[in-house]
């Protein structure tokens, strides 16, 4: 597996690219399943899971190519329900179950289990989904829907954490095809949602309310081909400024779209840290002295759970204390022994993660756990003194193109240990 070493100390200096997001082209390629025609993506990023996702649409009769940020899926055949090994190993493949349902009528789908950061359960893309006239059961691990057609229905879709992305995506996908009118109510506004949602739209689908609570998806026919862009990854781009910040350095961002985290530039700017913003292009330069800052993470458009290890990192640096408080998920907080090894004060009480930040972190050898927990551990051995080695990259290597590549283009002294 394996590792990254870092030599601290160093504050990042240039430009970065933010790249397609993650979590916007997931459901998307899933979305490709609803046509028989060839779909085309462009500025998708080259991730583990996103060729995982490839893989499992392969393995259900899709040809697909993926060459230089653009990919080409068509499903115009679909064979059987997928490969059961590669739909358990990665919980995104969950929404593959709304279009399935919507085109053949029938799927048949790894429950995608838990992970470190929760229980993730699937309950309300099941209710959403049952809404629709879906007769579902579950039965040695898997998840079997079964819909002669797929009718319109009003579904309400909070949970005890707020809306639901995936779930949201997988009703969503479903009632593109279904008899009548859905409303999702509760739906989830992430901008992520609404990409795949234009995505949709592009295909012929009919949706009103997009980046709303209220999603009203009229069912028709079926759905063409298409040709999209996918949104650049916000949390790439949260990450790299994190990172910027946490080294008292000062770098140029291209190709985000800072009105998709505006909460977080808001915190950023609580603690002291300086952005410009021009069109798309952000100018981000970390202060020599950072100051504390208590964040909740929310649903959109709070304060993004997915940036909530990185903002954590950077708030070791700041002198005083900042309360972290995770409302999304109920383990997201793996990343806080290990950044306790390179120094930090952190003490968990529930759902709060009190950090005592001021004192200079110092080098050592860490684990990653988890995609974000990894890009935490990776800002921290960026500001540390001295080298972090960060161990099972292959967590970080699911969510971030070329990670090292871009830091070391903004001077950081970063290499890939092969593993070991
Ligand atoms: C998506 O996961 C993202 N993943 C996650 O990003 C992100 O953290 C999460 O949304 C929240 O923003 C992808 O898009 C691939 P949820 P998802 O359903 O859709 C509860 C990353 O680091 N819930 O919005 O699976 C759930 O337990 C990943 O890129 C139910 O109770 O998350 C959680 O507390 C990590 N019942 C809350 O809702 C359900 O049926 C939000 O989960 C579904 C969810």
């Amino acid at each position: 597996m394996d590792s990254f070493l870092i030599e601290g100390g160093r504050p990042l200096r240039g430009e970065v690219t933010i790249g397609g997001s993650k979590n916007a082209v997931l459901p998307i390629l899933a979305a490709t399943l609803l046509t028989s025609d060839t779909c085309t993506l462009h500025r998708v990023p080259d991730l583990s899971d996103v060729r995982f996702m490839l893989k499992i649409l392969e393995s259900l009769g899709a040809e697909a190519e993926f060459k230089d940020g653009t990919v080409t899926v068509r499903a115009a055949r679909i064979k059987g329900f997928g490969d059961y090994e590669l739909i358990r190993k990665m919980r995104g493949s969950i929404c593959i179950l709304g279009p399935l349902l919507a085109r053949c009528g029938e799927a048949r789908v790894s429950l995608p289990g838990g992970c470190v950061i929760g229980t993730r359960p699937i309950d309300l893309h099941l209710k959403g989904l049952a809404a629709l006239k879906a007769q579902i059961t579950i039965d040695s691990g898997y998840i079997q829907a079964e819909a002669r057609k797929l009718g319109g229905n009003t579904v309400f879709l909070g949970g005890r954490a707020g809306p639901t992305v995936l779930g949201t995506a997988n009703v969503m996908m479903a009632a593109t095809l279904a008899e009548g009118v859905t409303v999702i109510e509760s739906a989830a506004c992430e901008p992520e949602v609404g990409d795949l949602a234009n995505f949709l739209v592009s295909m012929g689908a009919r949706i009103q309310g997009i980046g709303s609570p209220t999603l009203t998806i009229t069912g028709v026919k079926q759905l063409h081909g298409t040709e999209h862009e996918v949104i650049p990854d916000r949390i790439e781009a949260c990450t790299f400024i994190c990172a910027a910040a946490a080294t008292r350095g000062e770098i140029i961002v291209h190709g985000s779209r800072p009105e998709h985290f505006a909460a977080v530039l808001d915190k950023l700017r609580e603690a002291g840290v300086r952005v410009d913003r021009k069109a798309g292009t952000l100018r981000v330069s970390g202060p020599t002295r950072l100051k504390p800052a208590d964040i909740t993470t929310m649903p959109y458009a709070g304060f993004p759970t997915d940036v909530q290890a990185q903002f954590m990192a950077l708030m070791c640096l700041a002198k005083g204390t900042s309360v972290i408080t995770e409302r999304i998920f109920e383990s997201r907080f793996m990343h806080v022994a290990e950044l306790m090894r390179l120094g930090a004060d952190i003490a968990i009480e529930g759902p709060n993660a009190i950090v005592k930040g001021g004192k200079p972190l110092s080098g050592a050898p860490v684990m990653a756990s988890d995609l974000r927990a990894s890009a935490a551990l990776v800002i921290a051995g960026l500001a540390a003194r001295g080298s972090t080695q960060v161990h099972r990259i292959y967590h970080l290597d699911r969510g971030y193109e070329r990670m090292e590549q871009k830091l070391r283009a903004l001077g950081a002294k970063i290499d890939r240990v092969a593993g070991e």
